[in-house]
């Protein structure tokens, strides 16, 4: 749906040139949810100017449906954008205009005669949940209403692309889910692609299929959110899931571990699981397979879209034959073991 090949963007300014994207390459399926995380300053924002050619890029193309729009004409281009649509962390609401009005904006743009602009504004009012707001302005609207007209107007013109720059940057936890709740069931709806920059891996993990990481103006991964949260393969997307599942164990609980246990023989291992794999019946196997003790000293589960996923530090305590065949059964069960 967006090819994007070799793209490069150089802002020069008055005392330096600055590489905002560097040789991105990055092809996009139709109907996904993709995201693009990167810390600030990486060049998402330039990346998603560069789609609707807000920006035009210094090098490269950007394939959308088949069609280049670094290649077209200013009349072509009015037409491919009006199929793009966009949305902001600040709203960019009209705020002389009513949430009907602000809905309206981009069909009186495209000349919509005025009884179908009407029609699909009120369609669009009920996609997004905001009937009883159509005639109040947006300045009396909370920060989750105000990106619910925000996407009821960058979908009037039946866009095949909806791009987000940090939608939900501005909201809390709770508003953000059901933002993101939206732009899903608006994605299944309408088999809409959307792609969307973030800095926060909560996002991408709530609704993303896949991801790439960008970093100091370059792709450095690419992968479907799962493979990308159970291994990710650079410092960036470590950190940023180091981030939100907390992997670092509390350090007060090493001290316990020195207590003596006896003539038994102990170990502390950090299990990580991912799927099916998930969950107490290994664990409780184990104990009973191998007379084997498991504390259990910190432990995160998450989901992963619907998959489970996360990790538990255990010390394990018995026989030293009982220990290290407890890991192995572990092991031979898919789970990922590290010994700490
Ligand atoms: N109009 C501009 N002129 C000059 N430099 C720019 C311009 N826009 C962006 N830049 C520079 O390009 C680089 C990438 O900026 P960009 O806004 O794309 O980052 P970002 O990933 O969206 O960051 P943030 O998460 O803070 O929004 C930065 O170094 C920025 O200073
Ligand atoms: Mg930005």
């Amino acid at each position: 749906m967006i090819e994007i090949k070799n793209l490069a963007k150089i802002y020069h300014t008055a005392h330096q040139d600055i590489v905002a994207l560097d040789d991105v390459s990055l092809s996009i399926n139709r109907g996904e949810i993709f995201g693009i995380i990167g810390l600030s300053g990486a060049g998402k924002s330039t990346l998603i100017r560069c789609i609707n050619m807000l920006e035009k890029p210094t090098q490269g193309s950007i394939i959308v449906d088949g069609q280049d729009i670094t290649a077209l004409k200013q009349k072509e281009l009015r037409a491919a954008r009006q199929k793009i649509g966009i949305i902001f962390q600040q709203f960019n609401l009209l705020s002389s205009r009513t949430v009907f009005d602000n809905i309206m904006f981009p069909l009186e743009i495209a000349q919509v005669p005025a009884k179908a602009a009407r029609d699909r504004v009120n369609q669009l009012l009920e996609m997004v949940g905001l009937v009883d707001k159509a005639k109040v302005y947006p300045d009396q609207l909370s920060g989750g209403q105000k990106q619910r007209v925000g996407i009821a107007r960058a979908l009037a013109n039946d866009p095949k692309i909806l791009l987000s720059d940090e939608a939900t940057s501005a909201l809390d936890p709770q508003t953000t889910r059901s933002i993101l709740k939206l732009l899903k069931d608006i994605n299944q709806q309408l088999n809409l692609t959307i792609l969307l920059i973030t800095h926060d891996m909560n996002v991408i993990k709530q609704i993303c299929d896949r991801v790439a990481v960008i970093n100091n103006s370059r792709i450095e991964e690419v992968g479907d959110v799962l493979s990308i949260f159970s291994n990710p393969g650079t410092p960036t997307s470590q950190s940023f899931i180091k981030a939100i599942i907390n992997k670092d164990d509390p350090e007060e609980y090493k001290h316990d571990l020195l207590k003596e246990h006896g003539s038994k023989f102990s170990k502390l291992i950090r299990v990580s699981f991912i799927g099916a794999s998930a969950g107490d019946p290994i664990i409780s196997a184990m104990i009973k397979r191998f007379d084997v003790d498991a504390n259990i000293l910190h432990g995160n589960i998450d989901r992963v879209k619907d998959v489970p996923f996360g990790h538990l530090t255990l010390e394990l305590i018995g026989s030293r034959e009982g220990v290290h065949q407890s890991m192995q059964f572990l092991q031979n069960n898919g789970l990922d073991i590290e010994v700490l």
